[in-house]
């Protein structure tokens, strides 16, 4: 039977072509939209999306194969993606994905025998701030420890609601190097605020001459190039 999409989804297909100058500007959401419904995109989902937006198969099929979002084979219930590029990488991704795959039994890109879950890697999703961070379907886990990493495998293993997610503050570049390891940077400098100005000269301290290097000589005064008027000179010109 070929593919359709449920008479909601049709209208919400339907604005959404509205929104767009050209029936392939629209191509993208569309995909995504029969993606939600159907878990994957399939040849008939893009005969489906061809037909409808006017498209060759070959431009739907280019789309679906260029962008990693589109599912070209049949995904479990989550979708897991862990962010390895550097940021991640250097404060702990690869400790998330090793909790990952040792939880799940699974290597990325494989999903799990109960069809519940399927890991996969990303490269960079635009959270480098609160690394080490992972996507589970469309919502962002951040400044990731193990313990939530295991907790939030378990709540979707077992089907329980995961607990909301915690606050995500910016990591700082000089604070912890991350949940997983690695020595914290001190900062070298006191912090600031932590410097107290001089009393009584306002808030900033006085500035300081830049000290003069120890090798360099103040110039010796020149003798003048210009010998001084001979006796003589002095009486012609009286
Ligand atoms: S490197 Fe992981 S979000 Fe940017």
């Amino acid at each position: 039977m070929p593919f359709a999409l449920s008479p909601e989804r049709d209208r919400e297909l339907s604005e959404i072509l509205t929104r767009y100058p050209t029936k392939m500007a629209a191509c993208i959401p569309a995909l995504h939209l029969c993606q939600d419904q159907h878990g994957w995109i399939d040849d008939e989902v893009v005969d489906f999306v061809s037909r409808r937006l006017d498209l060759p198969p070959s431009h739907v099929k280019g789309v679906v194969t260029f962008y990693t979002l589109f599912n070209q084979h049949p995904v479990g219930k989550h979708q897991v993606w862990v962010c390895r590029t550097l940021p991640c990488a250097l404060r702990g991704a690869g400790d998330v994905l090793a909790r990952c795959e040792k939880k799940l039994g699974i290597k990325p890109g494989e999903t799990t025998p109960d069809g519940k879950v399927t890991l996969r890697t990303a490269e960079c999703l635009a959270s480098c701030g609160t690394a080490p961070m992972m996507q589970v379907d469309k919502d962002y886990y951040e400044n990731l420890t193990v313990e939530q990493v295991d907790a939030i495998l378990d709540a979707l293993t077992t089907g329980k609601p995961l607990k909301p997610k915690p606050p995500a503050p910016k990591s700082s570049p000089l604070g912890s190097a991350g949940p997983f390891g690695g020595a914290d940077v001190k900062p070298s400098s006191p912090a600031a605020g932590s410097v107290k100005p001089p009393s009584g000269t306002g808030s900033l301290p006085p500035p300081v001459p830049p000290p003069r290097p120890a090798s360099v000589k103040p110039p010796a005064e020149k003798p003048s190039s210009t010998p001084p008027p001979k006796d003589e000179e002095k009486k012609s010109e009286s």
